[in-house]
């Protein structure tokens, strides 16, 4: 039993973790291991100490409340009750409060913990276990999926879900739950999903789902896509290597989605929402999704002339944004599950707008509340810093904002041909950069390693891809790195240039070109080190003196984020690899983020 859950844990590795830890019944007993740090030190305890039993639960911690202590690491024990808890009880403080007055001897700094010393105390109160569930469930707020073993219920498991996700898998005389359909893909692909609010009992062959009031309700069982293989690394020393090595593959699949080469058409894939018809577009996502559709508000606004409000979805949910049911609002998230998108999403959901997913997994929480599913079609990414899924983010967006400009007459059928054609050089051009520039790079990380500050600028789409390209540094060597607007130096950040500070300035030969080299020489004339990332003809036109100039080929605009994506994070990529870092799981950082 403890094998098939650590080899479960080791699908959704993954995501980013701190700690882990298992618990099964066994003999009419709770028994559990838990461990600080990497899977691997959780199965050597099991070594040590195997766990038999049936029926069990097991868990990666990401530290929210809490140090990534054994201590903190799930499942949490009180007497007779074993929780595990992806997510954040909100009003845990108030509870713990309300629990110690009653005799409650809390054991760790989590928020987790309530739930287990509610189950206790209910059951004290002379609650039967499914009663106890349902009162548990009134008094928590906040964000969970939960997994419960009660130790005289020894042949059922309890889950409840709102917000993170949680499904069941229906096996052969076996019942499987997972945070995602990939945990379970080796054991079952036939799957239930959890509504928000909904909880279920489950037995060794079948489930019973009630919604929050505690009405039993039925959901629907999906055969999923979710493929049992492990995705392996190829000849790759990192995911994050071949995720990026993958770009021209899982580009030339995205646009085959969106473009036909054979007309220089956009194709239709949604009638769900009418981009001639809306009023204005708004965007919402986090990180490097939400740079991607920044990139995509200047397409989307120059092409198809939609306003466009964007904002990263922790403050969009929030604003109070006036919107009309007359627009449409696009999710960009690579795992669809990230809570404050979702939130976002379901506010403007609740505001009437249509509401369009552009996401990776298309079995997700987003993909299946919207009207419309945008896939990105990039394949796994297990690389916690995204590559591979933004420029398929932004191929999908470039093609939308076409798509968009030609319904709404603004693009003529000329324009929308050389546009597609640009799109479809995609790959050829991004396997010709990433063969041509990566011996350059190698080098040129080795010396970017040795300094603690680097900015980045550009203009126009140039801008959103300078922040992203901070962000690929800092996430992965955790050199600090700041992105800005090249006309945002004077006011400024220019404070900071002196010869410790490399600027990464990014500038194809566009309508900006000009005004960003007289930045460069505002920052050369302070002594600042330039690292120039531009095409030949920007290389060609530009005499500072840099410290090292990376030329890319002459591509078309609507392209050219792509392009100039790859040298970003190959730098950031080796950068890390000099300096040691563990490159696929950064410290402090989860891949799927389903708390606020
Ligand atoms: C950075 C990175 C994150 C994600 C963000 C949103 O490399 O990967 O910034 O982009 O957490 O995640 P998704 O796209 O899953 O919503």
């Amino acid at each position: 039993m403890s094998e098939r859950l650590i080899e479960a844990l080791g699908r959704l590795e993954y995501r980013g973790y701190d700690s882990s830890g298992v618990a099964t019944i066994f003999e009419g007993e709770l028994h559990r291991r838990r461990a600080e740090g990497k899977l691997g030190n959780l199965k050597t305890r099991l070594k040590e100490a195997p766990l038999s039993g049936t029926v069990g639960i097991a868990h990666t911690r990401w530290a929210t409340h809490g140090a990534p202590t054994e201590c903190n690491a799930h499942p949490h024990f009180t007497d007779g009750v074993a929780v595990v808890h992806n997510g954040i009880i909100e009003n845990f403080s108030k509870l713990k409060d309300a629990l110690a007055e009653v005799g409650a001897k809390f054991q760790t700094d989590t928020d987790t913990e309530v739930i287990a010393h509610l189950l206790t105390k209910f059951r004290r109160d002379g609650m039967g276990c499914l009663e106890a569930m349902h009162a548990m469930l009134k008094c928590v707020e906040g964000a969970f999926a939960l997994a419960i073993l009660f130790e005289d219920d020894p042949a059922t498991i309890m889950v409840a879900r709102n917000g993170p996700p949680l499904v069941i898998g229906h096996g052969d005389g076996e019942m499987f739950l997972g945070s995602d359909a990939i945990a379970l893909a080796p054991f079952t692909n036939d799957i239930t999903y959890l509504n928000d609010g909904d909880w279920a009992v489950v037995g060794k062959t079948s489930v019973q789902v009630f919604d929050i009031e505690g009405n039993v309700v039925t959901r629907p069982r999906h055969i999923s896509l979710a493929t049992a293989d492990l995705v392996g690394k190829g000849n790759h020393p990192h995911f994050m290597e071949k995720e990026i090595y993958e770009q021209p593959e899982v580009i030339a699949r995205a646009l085959g989605h969106y473009i036909n080469v054979n007309d220089s058409h956009v194709t239709t894939t949604s009638t769900d929402i009418d981009f001639a018809g809306v009023e204005s577009l708004a965007i919402s996502a986090c990180g490097t999704a939400y740079l991607a559709g920044l990139i995509g508000k200047y397409w989307f606004e120059r092409y198809a002339r939609l306003i466009v409000e964007i904002d990263v979805a922790s403050e969009f949910r929030y604003r109070e944004i006036p919107l009309s049911p007359r627009s449409a609002a696009l999710f960009i998230s690579q795992s669809g599950e990230t809570a404050d998108t979702l939130a976002s999403l379901r506010y403007c959901k609740a505001h009437g707008l249509r509401i369009g997913a552009v996401v990776n997994t298309r079995e997700s929480t987003m993909a299946r509340e919207a009207d419309a599913i945008f896939p990105i079609l990039a394949g796994p990414e297990i690389g916690v810093a995204s590559t591979k899924a933004f420029t398929c983010q932004l191929a999908v967006l470039a093609a939308l904002a076409i798509g968009a400009g030609k319904a709404r007459g603004t693009i003529t059928d000329d324009e929308e041909q050389v546009l597609v054609q640009s799109l479809a050089t995609l790959p050829g051009v991004m396997r010709q950069v990433l063969n041509d520039i990566t011996p350059e790079i190698e080098l040129l990380s080795r010396e970017l390693s040795h300094y603690r500050d680097v900015l980045y600028l550009g203009r126009g789409t140039s801008f959103p891809l300078a922040m992203e390209g901070a962000l690929k540094l800092k996430e992965v060597s955790y050199i600090h790195a700041e992105g800005y607007a090249a006309g945002e130096l004077k006011h400024g950040p220019i404070a900071l240039i002196d010869e410790n500070m490399p600027v990464i300035v990014i500038a194809p030969h566009d309508r900006f070109f000009d005004k960003t080299v007289s930045n460069m020489q505002e920052v050369a004339a302070r002594g600042g080190r330039i690292i120039l990332i531009t095409d030949e003809t920007g290389a060609s036109m530009s005499k500072l003196p840099t410290m090292h100039t990376i030329v890319l080929p002459d591509v078309a605009e609507i392209i050219a984020p792509m392009i100039f994506s790859l040298p970003l994070q190959l730098l950031a990529y080796h950068t890390a690899v000099v300096m040691g870092a563990d490159v696929d799981q950064p410290r402090n950082l989860a891949k799927s983020v389903t708390v606020e």
